[in-house]
């Protein structure tokens, strides 16, 4: 049935019910280019302020679902599960949970992005590999997954095009920022991923989308809803994003993390939660026997599922990582206990160093970033150093410095008050 787009803009204007019919329709027509951006801008900001119910974000899921193709990983012999997190500053957990969870028994078909603004992507992380593919086609995924587990790749142009469409046209009409339309634009691409279980792990906090746990808490909600109602089984973790995740921020510099963690040592919270991811996928996947991750990551099968996986890819596990040429040190003003340290200052200082991006064409370093000498709860000296900057050219380090003013404070009390990295569980 054709609709007219002022039609369809004046009922969620004045607070009412998109039909599903309507949605279909909008949808469709937007992407084949006959509804007009500014039409489409007019929608986007009558459903930011007026929202959308459940069953109306689950037709708009649908609708992009539909727009484009649909991955199929039937003619695995084993269940497949996948993760996805809302970003955030040092959360490279991606890089050693998928090949932790393919040593494990499942596997894992994990579509990812690129970084934007002050938090890093899992594409950039894993292309200061030298000679790491990002784009693949849909055989030689299958052919990755069959023979390391688990493949990261770039989602191809054929995944949910009118999400690729409605992202740009959010990003330059201030319509990000809508639980219905953040919820439906990160699972409608999970579902047409074609994944049988879907583990979320939506970030609260300074560094996060999701400023409040009560906002973030709302978004989780949404998704499960979405992933539930389209058949795939979805669990989300709420975790905090307050500090930074880890001691590496930056690309090259979290691939290295990511390998001591592969490895069996790294960060105590990294190693949790990507453990603990680890065992919430299995679950959520019920895959058949499966082995306990902390083992696969002790006995050295999670590090070889990933130097197949890397290899599958064309990279080599074994070459020295990019260096940043330049390095700066921010030593302690004073004695004490490191009490917050701005998970989003941090982003915004290693983004300035050059680990990030401002426009989707622009390149990233691949050894820029911040290296963490202390997280919040730790006790430091007077002139000790705090971080190491990382930079290919000096001049970056002022706006780095700058961005730090303020991001962190030393007291006197007994440790920081600090959401707890693992705030919530949602389920259906
Ligand atoms: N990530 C997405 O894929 N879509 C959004 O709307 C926000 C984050």
């Amino acid at each position: 049935m054709g609709f007219d787009a002022i039609e369809v803009i004046t009922v969620k204007r004045d607070r009412g019910e998109l039909s599903a019919a309507q949605i279909d329709w909008v949808i469709d027509a937007y992407t084949r280019g006959e509804v007009a951006d500014e039409q489409m801008s007019a929608l986007l900001m009558a459903i930011l302020l007026n929202g959308m119910n459940r069953r109306e974000i689950a037709d708009w899921t649908q609708a992009m679902i539909r727009s484009g193709e649909r991955m199929d990983w039937s003619a695995l012999d084993r269940p497949t599960a996948d993760k996805h997190s809302t970003g955030g500053v040092g959360d490279k957990i991606t890089l050693p949970l998928a090949p932790l969870v393919a040593a494990c028994g499942a596997y894992v078909p994990q579509l990812s992005g690129r970084g934007l603004g002050h938090t890093g992507g899992t594409l950039d992380k894993l292309e200061s590999i030298p000679g790491w593919r990002a784009s693949l086609s849909n055989d030689e995924m299958l052919a990755v997954i069959r023979s390391a587990g688990a493949v990261v790749c770039a989602a191809g142009a054929g995944l949910a095009p009118a999400d690729k469409k409605l992202y740009a046209l959010r990003d330059v009409t201030g319509t990000v920022e809508s639980i219905p339309l953040i919820a439906s634009s990160i699972m409608s691409k999970k579902i047409a991923e074609g994944t049988g279980s879907l583990v979320l792990d939506v970030k609260a906090g300074s560094g996060a989308f999701m400023k409040n746990v009560d906002d973030a808490r709302e978004l989780a909600r949404t998704m499960v809803e979405l992933g539930t109602d389209a058949g795939v089984r979805t669990v989300a973790l709420l975790t905090a994003m307050d500090r930074p995740l880890g001691l590496k921020v930056g690309n090259a510099l979290e691939v290295e993390e990511s390998v001591e963690v592969l490895a069996g040592g790294g960060p105590a919270d990294v190693v949790e939660l990507t453990v603990r991811l680890a065992r919430e996928m299995l679950e959520a996947a019920a895959v058949p026997g499966a082995r306990d991750p902390e083992q696969a990551l002790k006995d050295g099968s999670a590090m070889d599922a990933w130097r197949r996986m890397i290899g599958a890819q064309g990279g080599d596990p074994d070459a020295p990582l990019p260096k940043a040429a330049e390095s700066a040190v921010v030593t302690a003003p004073a004695s004490g206990t490191l009490v917050t340290l701005d998970a989003l200052k941090v982003g915004v200082a290693a983004w300035r160093l050059g680990a990030g991006r401002a426009r989707k064409e622009d390149p990233v370093s691949a050894g820029a970033g911040v290296v963490l000498h202390a997280k919040p709860g730790d006790e430091v000296r007077a002139g000790a150093p705090l971080m190491t900057l990382y930079a290919d050219e000096a001049g970056r380090f002022d706006r780095a410095l700058q961005a730090l003013e303020g991001a962190y404070e030393i007291g006197d009390q007994d440790g920081a008050d600090l959401l707890p990295l693992v705030i919530d569980r949602l389920t259906a």
